[in-house]
Parts: C-alpha cells; sequence; structure tokens
C-alpha cells in the first residue's frame, strides 16, 4: 500500500526526501503537477478541482494516506478534501510559524511564502494561535517556485533578484525567516546566503515526516519494498532528470498524468 504524495510541482519532493529517509521500507507515489504550477497564483476553486483530481488517482493507486506536500493548497482546501474523502487520511503542511515563535529573540518572524498561503485560513489560524505578541510579515515570491521547477542556475541576476525578494524580511528586522513553501528547500544555501548570518531559516520537512512516521504506525500503512513511482502532468523527459537531481538518485522514470 503506497503512501500518496502531491504538489503543484517538484516542491514537494522536499518532503518526500525526509520521509524516505525516516521510513525506507514503504511505498511511495508522487505526484507533480507541473503542467499547472504555480498554484500559489491561482484561486481556490482551481486548486480544490485539481487537488480532488489528484486525490482520487492516488487512491486509485491503493494509497490511504496521502500527504498534501504543498503549503498553497494544505493551507486552503485540506479541510474540504477531509470531507470530501472521509476514507482517506491526510497530512498537510503549512508553515513552521509555531516552531519560529518559539525560537525568535526579537519577536519578528518573516514568513516566505505564495500568495495562495498568505490567504489560506489554516495559515492565519495558525499565525492567530501561535504568534500572540510577535510580529509576522508574509511575504510572496512565486519567481522562486519557477526556479526551482524550471531548474534555474542562481546566476548573478537571479542572486540580486534574491536579494530584492528578501530584503522587505531584512528590512522589517526579522531574526527567524520560516520557508512556507515546499519548493524553497531546494534553494535553502542560495536563500541563507542572501541573509545576515544572525537569521535563522526554518524547514519544517523533518517534522512534517514525523508526521508521517505516527500516521503509518496508527493506521497499520503495510511497509513495501522502497519503490517509488513519480506521476508528472509536464514534460516526462524533463521531470526525470529533475527529479532524480533533486531526490539525489541516479535515474528515475517519471510517468504522465493528465493535465
Ligand atoms: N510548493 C507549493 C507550496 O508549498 C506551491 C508552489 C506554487 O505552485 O505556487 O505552496
Amino acid at each position: 500500500m503506497p503512501i500518496g504524495f502531491f504538489d503543484s510541482g517538484v516542491g514537494g519532493l522536499s518532503i518526500l526526501r525526509y520521509t524516505i529517509t525516516l521510513l525506507p521500507s514503504y511505498d511511495y507515489i508522487y505526484i507533480a503537477d507541473s503542467a499547472n504550477c504555480t498554484w500559489g497564483e491561482r484561486d481556490n476553486n482551481f486548486i480544490l478541482n485539481r487537488s480532488r483530481q489528484l486525490t482520487r488517482f492516488l487512491a486509485e493507486c491503493g494509497a490511504r494516506l496521502i500527504v498534501v506536500a504543498c503549503n498553497s493548497a494544505s493551507t486552503n482546501v485540506i479541510d474540504q478534501l477531509r470531507v470530501d474523502f472521509p476514507e482517506l487520511s491526510f497530512v498537510g503542511v503549512e508553515p513552521g510559524v509555531k516552531p519560529a515563535s518559539e525560537i525568535t529573540k526579537n519577536g519578528r518572524i518573516a514568513v516566505l511564502a505564495t500568495r495562495a498561503t498568505s490567504r489560506g485560513n489554516k495559515y492565519i489560524r495558525t499565525k492567530e494561535k501561535h504568534t500572540q505578541g510577535k510580529s509576522v510579515i508574509t511575504v510572496a515570491a512565486p519567481e522562486l517556485v519557477n526556479w526551482v521547477e524550471h531548474d534555474r542556475e542562481i546566476n548573478f541576476c537571479r542572486k540580486a533578484k534574491l536579494s530584492e525578494i528578501l530584503d522587505p524580511a531584512i528590512s522589517f528586522g526579522a531574526d527567524t525567516l520560516v520557508l512556507g513553501c515546499t519548493h524553497f528547500p531546494f534553494l535553502i544555501e542560495q536563500i541563507k546566503a542572501c541573509l545576515p548570518d544572525e537569521i535563522t531559516v526554518i524547514d519544517t520537512g523533518d517534522a512534517v515526516a514525523r508526521q508521517v512516521e505516527r500516521l503509518c504506525k496508527s493506521l497499520e500503512i503495510e511497509h513495501g519494498s522502497g519503490k517509488l513511482r513519480v506521476f508528472t502532468s509536464g514534460d516526462v523527459g524533463v521531470a526525470s532528470k529533475l527529479v532524480a537531481k533533486l531526490m539525489c538518485i541516479s535515474h528515475m522514470e517519471c510517468e504522465t498524468i493528465e493535465k
């Protein structure tokens, strides 16, 4: 019985890699909806309809546990998916404002996210609950999603653009920056290089993997043989190379899924 993952593109692999490291003996199916990326610039109707289609596909492949490896989808539509698919269990991701509020020293937190996540009910509720008395700024960075999707090198121009994107967080005086989109951990070194040393960067991929582990145990998900299948709505050849690179594996043959 595979564990299902989906995202608007390859970003959710940043969660999958932690999960496979922690739980190598399960089977996995990952869907990258790269033909429709970026979801962060889409409305909630689109995000919900596409999330339903991908969930249905994963369920037909035998998954009972689904990781919504996309902040834009988790913060806006995961509650509805739980209503629509009561027979399935879902793990969501959302910007790590809770750990950020525990470690910030000056009470100023910046969240780098998509526009869809900034308006997400779940994100707004978590912020209200866990950051009382602290100041939080949300910075939208859709360009970074495209850089990861298209495997763009961070050359001199992009470094300047990245500094410009991060500037509101630095000017705000944040001492903690949350990576609030699953694509961003693939740029963590480049992001850190543009920030003053005293800013701590938070990636919650390992915490999500531990939540998957708890659910695998409680749902008694059957172990497999560590098999990974990756589906993409984008170009299969391009995706295969990119997935292999991001997962640090020598070879991957992606399969196709309808746009
Ligand atoms: N990786 C996704 C997220 O965590 C979405 C990025 C996008 O498609 O805009 O929000």
